[in-house]
């Protein structure tokens, strides 16, 4: 079995926010390849996360799906997760404690799956890596940390309720193929590919 593997096994039977685990249907752990280059993560599985224990499959994830597709990425290229992997009733925002509680296995996720980017999908995701920062200010703002680029972004939620976010997320994604660009310059792949050609794709 592999580490990713038994990390979903533990989360499958985690009690530690007795609450979550009480009322969930379904953990939802996470989705994609062992190692794939582009992480999100977004907030915590809403109503049908919950039901088929899969990230982003209910209106958001339709909205992330197309993201995704008008940058030429498929769903399966990339690693899909949460802040918490167990919904909150009523899809309320996620406790501070359950945030703590759920940490260890984002931690784990990203150590195991070692993206080069993270993309983050909302406040939640975003205050892990850019604390104190407002998504307003710094959307779509590639941050390069040792080996990895972080890139805060809009939720997809948050376009489903307002045209403008929809826009936002939407030319926020279109740079994306040109990070990725630029990223396997950096890394050494000469000569510079375009972001069709690189094996993300
Ligand atoms: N919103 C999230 O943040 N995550 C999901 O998996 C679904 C909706």
């Amino acid at each position: 079995m592999s580490e990713l593997t038994d990390l979903y096994k533990q989360i499958t039977s985690c009690r530690r926010c007795a609450d979550l685990a009480k009322t969930r249907t379904s953990t939802v752990p996470g989705d994609g390849p062992e190692h794939a280059d582009i992480m999100f993560i977004g907030e915590a599985p809403g109503f049908h996360e919950d039901r088929m224990g899969h990230p982003f499959v209910g209106a958001a994830g339709q909205f992330l799906d197309e993201l995704l597709a008008s940058i030429h990425l498929r769903r399966e290229n990339v690693y899909i997760c949460n802040m918490i992997k167990c919904r909150p009733p009523q899809n309320r925002d996620p406790l501070p404690q359950e945030l703590e509680a759920c940490q260890p296995y984002l931690d784990r996720q990203i150590a195991l799956v070692n993206p080069k980017i993270i993309i983050t999908l909302g406040r939640f995701s975003m205050a892990k890596f850019f604390p104190g920062a407002s998504i307003s200010r710094i959307h779509g703002q590639p941050s390069r940390r040792g080996d990895r680029v972080y890139i805060p972004m809009f939720h997809p939620a948050a376009a489903l309720h307002q045209p403008k976010y929809r826009s936002l997320i939407t030319e926020d994604f279109a740079q994306l193929p040109g990070i990725l660009a630029d990223l396997a310059g950096v890394q050494g792949e000469e000569p510079p590919m375009k972001a069709e050609q690189l094996s993300l794709f």
